[in-house]
């Protein structure tokens, strides 16, 4: 006898929607000769002194599992980097999980603290994974728009207007991606007012928290009694370039990192053991690649965003991370339909700025994480697509 499936995907898969990112990447496969600004990650490989440190590893044998929490080692590193570089003490025991990248300890998070129907604030427009983890985690995701004329910063105010008493968490990304916008930290402490007022757990995901120009980075757990309601959630992928060593971590109190650690080690065990020894290296002695790739990534932030300025696609200033977000509403095209048609006639990729939420509608997503050479190249031919298409 037959049964017939009626639906074969939960209706929590259903509701989300295959990254927007992704699908630039099948297309340009098939296509030579192509600029991407597109994926965003460092053009780096890992510093060698990093990747050294995980064959060596790999060549004493060390091929086994860690502990579900992760190296030992690693955390109380990874316990003397919070503390040295916010003054922020987090027990390595209890109060650090070290996870498959940022990526695994958003899902961690979500799932650790949302009950179906919790309402999640989430900036709009945000990382793409964002509403996505609070979905699958039985959430439902309240977007606050962020806008351009405000530096793509949130505000408070605009949070609380949101709230309702099925609010639990505030989930915000900054420096962002995709806007590059950073937070003052009076904002934030505008936001961290309202977390308190109405009892809100902060999911605040740092992962480009290395990677500012010019500013400082607040951490959300730095501010006024916030460390005890703030999940921090941090990486290596971007400021050491090891997005493929899939390792990340985050920070909490001992409750929520023991409940997140439940659910890790019955989906993931513990992070891969090559990443945790190369992460460790990596904190140990790797500030020094930081400042270099900070370095030449300010220079291409520069050219980019004066770049995109002369050529008619207005960009707010971004400082941090690794990305500008121009506006290309002067040309009349969907985000979608600019993208498409650049790759198409110009053979440079962008991501379209609606892959991050409606209010990314009428800008595009350029990651300036490549030469300066391909920039420069990028920008000739987005130059002349510009001319070509825009509406006077
Ligand atoms: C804002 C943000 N959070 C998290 C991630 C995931 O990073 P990881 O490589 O640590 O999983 C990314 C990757 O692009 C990101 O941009």
């Amino acid at each position: 006898m037959s049964m017939k499936m009626r639906h074969i995907s939960s209706q929590r898969v259903n509701q989300i929607a295959p990254s927007g990112i992704r699908k630039f990447f099948d297309l340009i496969a098939s296509m030579d000769g192509v600029i991407s600004l597109g994926v965003g990650e460092p053009d780096y490989a890992s510093p060698w002194h990093i990747r050294e440190a995980a064959i060596y590893s790999l060549e004493k044998g060390n091929t086994m599992y860690t502990s579900n929490s992760g190296m030992p080692e690693l955390r109380r590193e990874l316990s003397r980097y919070l503390k040295n570089t916010y003054n922020l003490d987090y027990d390595p025991e209890t109060e650090l999980l070290i996870t498959v990248g940022v990526s695994e300890a958003l899902d961690l998070a979500t799932r650790a603290v949302l009950d179906p129907g919790d309402e999640v604030i989430i900036p709009d427009p945000h990382y793409v994974a964002y509403d996505s983890c609070v979905i699958l985690a039985g959430g439902i995701p309240v977007l606050v728009p962020t806008t351009e004329e405000s530096n793509f910063e949130l505000n408070a105010s605009d949070i609380e207007v949101k709230i309702t008493n099925k609010t639990k968490t505030i989930l915000i990304g900054y420096p962002s991606n995709p806007t590059g916008a950073v937070m003052s930290r009076e904002k934030l402490s505008k936001i961290a007012d309202v977390a308190r007022r109405y009892q809100l757990l902060v999911i605040s995901d740092e992962i480009y928290a290395r990677l500012v120009y010019g500013v400082e980075h607040t951490c959300f757990a730095t501010l006024p009694r916030m460390k005890e309601n703030t999940i921090l959630l941090g990486g290596f992928s971007k400021a050491y370039a090891m997005t493929g060593w899939r390792v990340g971590y985050a920070a909490a109190s001992k409750e929520i990192i023991a409940a997140m650690t439940k659910i890790h080690q019955y989906t993931i065990m513990s992070a891969p053991t090559m990443g945790q020894v190369a992460a460790i290296e990596a904190l140990k002695s790797g500030e020094v690649d930081i400042a270099e790739m900070v370095a030449e990534y300010n220079r291409r932030r520069l050219v980019i965003v004066k770049g995109l300025n002369k050529i008619g696609l207005p960009c707010f200033e971004p400082k941090g991370a690794f990305y500008a977000f121009p506006s290309i509403k002067g040309t009349g095209m969907t985000s979608e339909e600019f993208s498409e048609r650049l790759l198409r006639e110009e053979k440079v990729v962008v991501i379209p700025g609606n892959a991050f939420g409606q209010c990314g509608e009428g800008y595009v997503r350029c990651c300036y994480a490549t030469s300066l050479a391909e920039i420069e190249a990028a920008l000739t031919r987005m130059k002349r697509f510009v001319a070509k298409h825009k509406k006077l």
